[in-house]
């Protein structure tokens, strides 16, 4: 069966999007969190739901290995995948920021040591406000790298704020707001146009409706 294939990223964006299939009527009956199982399927449908890494959405969607996926703009400002942007879901909303330790006053005497897992997000950033830095690429944990002398500051996403406030740091900067897209992959868009758009107004109507507040 020639499925339409839709890449998520495991975790919590995982759960809220199979809920919101629910909602449009695809199930995906087998699914459950923290299940390992990584690839569902509704035959009915001719759907399958892989779960993979965020930062890996972009590429599966990109080389059509998925039709389409569903990632947060922080993913997909930093991975720069040349897939389509369709919509913005309005869920799993966070921020990208600067932060340092509270105590914090800046150098003059050398480039700014920034610590994050998004090095073109950060790049960009400071390139914009023309301020030479200095990347340290981390893979998680990015609040320790003030803390442990590692940098100086950090660019991360925030949410509640609480890892940064658990960890003694504080925001100095804002850079923009994130949340949930969803992501076609070209060919698709054109191959399987009549299953992918059926997705994508039937999210489109959830979504503008508010019949799902996450
Ligand atoms: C993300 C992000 C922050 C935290 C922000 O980390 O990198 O560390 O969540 O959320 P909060 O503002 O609600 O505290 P994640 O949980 O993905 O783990 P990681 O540090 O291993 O990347």
């Amino acid at each position: 069966m020639d499925y339409v294939t839709i890449a998520l990223a495991k975790g919590r964006l995982a759960d809220i999007t199979v809920e919101l299939f629910e909602k449009i009527g695809i199930s995906f009956t087998d699914y459950f969190s923290n299940s390992r199982k990584l690839i569902f399927a509704n035959e009915e449908e001719g759907m399958r739901l892989v779960l993979v890494k965020a930062r890996d959405v972009p590429i599966y969607v990109e080389q059509g290995a998925a039709d389409i996926g569903i990632v947060g703009k922080d993913t997909l400002l930093d991975t720069k995948a040349n897939v389509y942007e369709m919509m913005d879901l309005k869920f799993g909303k966070c921020r990208f920021a600067v932060a340092a330790l509270e105590e914090y006053t800046g150098n003059i005497d050398r480039k700014t040591r920034v610590a994050t897992k998004y090095v073109n997000v950060a790049k960009n950033f400071f390139q914009k406000k023309g301020e030479p830095i200095e990347i340290i690429k981390l893979s998680g944990s990015v609040e320790l790298a003030p803390i442990m002398g590692l940098s100086d500051v950090i660019v991360d996403i925030v949410e509640t704020g609480t890892t940064l406030k658990e960890n003694g740091l504080v925001i100095l900067e804002n850079i923009c707001e994130v949340s949930a897209r969803l992501i076609a992959n070209k060919a698709s868009f054109k191959t399987k146009a009549d299953q992918v758009e059926k997705i994508i107004k039937a999210l489109e109507c959830t979504v503008q409706e508010r019949k799902y507040s996450p």
